[in-house]
């Protein structure tokens, strides 16, 4: 069976929806960040632009994070270690992230951050975020 004007006859169907500037609009790019648990296991996980990595961790069952307060910066449930090298490629923690980071159960270092307040972006692509032994 030849299925070339079945599938010739789909896409015309289907046009107003792939030019829909609403769709283009909500497409989306995936930015490849890897995760490393509390255990060394490395997860390797598309997350989506514009997610947070704290966001990234949750859809994807990273063992490390909790993100009780929803990303709203208010429970330091999402610490985590940036790689080092990579600091430059992310914007510097606002007071609020400052704060809350006194707050995290695990031992701070220069690399941490919340994770909540890391927006994924095509920059951070093959970013190594390390999870704490705890969050609380
Ligand atoms: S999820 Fe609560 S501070 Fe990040």
């Amino acid at each position: 069976m030849d299925i070339g004007p079945l599938l010739a006859r789909d896409i015309e169907a289907n046009r107003p929806y792939f030019n829909n500037p609403l769709r283009q609009q909500h497409e989306s790019t995936m930015v490849n960040i890897i995760y490393v648990e509390p255990s060394g296991h490395r997860k390797t996980i598309d997350v989506e632009d514009g997610w947070s990595l704290m966001q990234g961790a949750i859809a994807n069952g990273v063992d490390g994070i909790v993100g009780e307060c929803g990303g709203s910066c208010a429970c330091g449930t999402c610490h985590c270690y940036v790689e080092e090298s990579r600091l430059g490629d992310i914007p510097p923690p606002e007071a609020a992230e400052e704060d809350m980071l006194d707050t995290v159960a695990a031992q701070l270092r220069p690399t941490s951050r919340l994770a909540c307040q890391i927006k994924t972006t095509a920059g951070l692509a093959g970013l190594v975020v390390i999870l704490p032994e705890t969050q609380g």
